[in-house]
This record gives structure tokens, C-alpha cells and sequence, in this order.
């Protein structure tokens, strides 16, 4: 029987297409400051614009807090303006990249495979993905929500293979983004509990699978979502950009 448990909780921020140099560097020493022997026992990021990647690292280098971005090329180098190859997040020091976020599937078509794709480059590079998935209102509604998740999932077990087992998940609701609508802990719970199961089918140890929720997670509501067996941390936009209420999250998880 497999036994092993997820020990440390992840709570990672992504700032999204917010920030500047000086409100970036009040905010992490915010962070900075109020992480604490009692947090070391969660794991906590900040995934933020690709611009001040070089900023996070010499404010972080060294500390608690570790970094990444919000998104890789699928490509290794070469003729593809605009993109940022998983080797310049590695010089930056990323030990994340989140792969898959609704935003870019929605806003840049992003398709189950490039995602995987990049989730593979990303894994190349030592630098850990945070897969994203989630349904979108209609899909709930129309109770497709679990073939949604799982094809999403599917294309990324499919590419990497056996490095599915270093991977991050993150289930994001897309209904919960920004809307302050929360998914229920039950709700998020039995969608979680379907991505393990999923997992359990290509790697041996599914619990070392970090899988996280997001979606309008807040220091009010964090502590039920990850009570939850198989919420192992939290994916958090708005609530990342103030400092004591990413700090209360980041409490909630100890
Ligand atoms: P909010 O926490 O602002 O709803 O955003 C969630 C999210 O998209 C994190 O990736």
C-alpha cells in the first residue's frame, strides 16, 4: 500500500501582469519579513512577470521565498520573438513556471499539448511546472467538469512520462478566477481527489504530487480548502499582491 505523504504544503503567488520595481520590492520584504520558523514548514513562491525575474533574485537568493514565472516557451531556442526559453528562467534561478493557466489557454489559445510541451521544457531545465487545470462554468454545468481536468492532465502524463512525478498540479476552477466564488472545499476536494486517482495511474507515489488549489483563495477560506486530504497547497492571484494576507495563506498551510 502506498503511504508515503505530501510533507511540505505549497503556497505560490502569481502576481499575474502586476507589479513595478518599487512596489515589487516592498511587497517581498513584506513577505520576507514575516516568514518565520513556523512557515518553514511550507513551501512558498511568487511567480511574477518575467521582467523582474532578475529583481526577485537578488532580493531572494539566499531566503525562504523561492520564484519562478508564469509561463515558458515550448520551443529550446531560436526564431521565436517574444518567448522566454526555460534556460533564462533556470539563469534566473526559477525552481517554478506555471504552465497551462486559463488566462493563456483562453487569451493565446494554448492547446492540452502545448502546455505539455512546455511542462516538458520546463522539466529539461530542472525547473518544476505548475500544471494548470480546470473547467469553465459551462463545462460544470454540463457535468463535464471530471473529463475536462483529466484530459487537460492526460496530455501532460502522456509527454513527460515517469517525470509526471515531478510535477505540481494546480486544479483552478476557471469559474472561481478572480470572481471572489470560491470552489467549495468539498468541490474542490472530489475534483482532487480525481487528479490523484489519475496520477496514482502513472507514478507509484501520487501523494508526493503536490496538487494545489486556486481560484479566489484567501486567508479567509484557506484554511478549509487545505484541510481538505488532497489540497496540498494553493495557487493564489489577487490575494499574493498584499503581503499579511499572502502571509495569513501561507500560516494556514503550516
Ligand atoms: P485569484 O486568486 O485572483 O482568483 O486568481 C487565481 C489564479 O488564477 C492563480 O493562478
Amino acid at each position: 500500500m502506498e503511504t508515503t505523504t505530501v510533507t511540505h504544503k505549497l503556497i505560490a503567488g502569481n502576481w499575474k501582469m502586476n507589479g513595478s520595481l518599487a512596489g515589487n520590492e516592498a511587497l517581498l520584504q513584506a513577505i520576507l519579513a514575516g516568514l518565520d520558523a513556523d512557515t518553514a514548514a511550507v513551501d512558498v513562491a511568487v511567480c511574477v512577470p518575467a521582467p523582474y525575474l532578475a529583481q526577485v533574485q537578488a532580493l531572494c537568493t539566499g531566503s525562504p521565498l523561492a520564484w519562478g514565472a508564469q509561463d515558458v516557451s515550448e520551443h529550446e531556442a531560436g526564431a521565436y520573438t517574444g518567448e522566454v526559453s526555460a534556460a533564462m528562467l533556470r539563469d534566473f534561478g526559477c525552481r517554478y513556471v506555471i504552465v497551462g493557466h486559463s488566462e493563456r489557454r483562453r487569451d493565446h489559445g494554448e492547446s492540452d499539448e502545448a502546455v505539455a510541451r512546455k511542462a516538458q521544457r520546463a522539466l529539461a531545465c530542472g525547473i518544476t511546472p505548475i500544471v494548470c487545470v480546470g473547467e469553465t462554468e459551462v463545462q460544470r454545468e454540463a457535468g463535464q467538469t471530471e473529463a475536462v481536468v483529466k484530459r487537460q492532465l492526460a496530455a501532460v502524463i502522456h509527454t513527460v512520462g515517469h517525470c509526471v512525478s515531478e510535477i505540481v498540479v494546480a486544479y483552478e476552477p476557471v469559474w472561481a478566477i478572480g470572481t471572489g466564488r470560491t470552489a467549495t472545499p468539498e468541490q474542490a476536494q472530489t475534483v482532487h481527489a480525481v487528479l490523484r486517482a489519475q496520477l496514482g495511474a502513472a507514478v507509484p507515489e501520487p501523494r508526493r504530487v503536490r496538487i494545489l488549489y486556486g481560484g479566489s483563495m484567501n486567508a479567509g477560506n484557506a484554511a478549509a480548502l487545505l484541510a481538505q486530504p488532497d489540497i496540498d497547497g494553493g495557487l493564489i492571484g489577487g490575494a499574493s499582491l498584499k503581503a499579511e494576507e499572502f502571509l495569513r495563506i501561507v500560516r494556514a498551510a503550516v
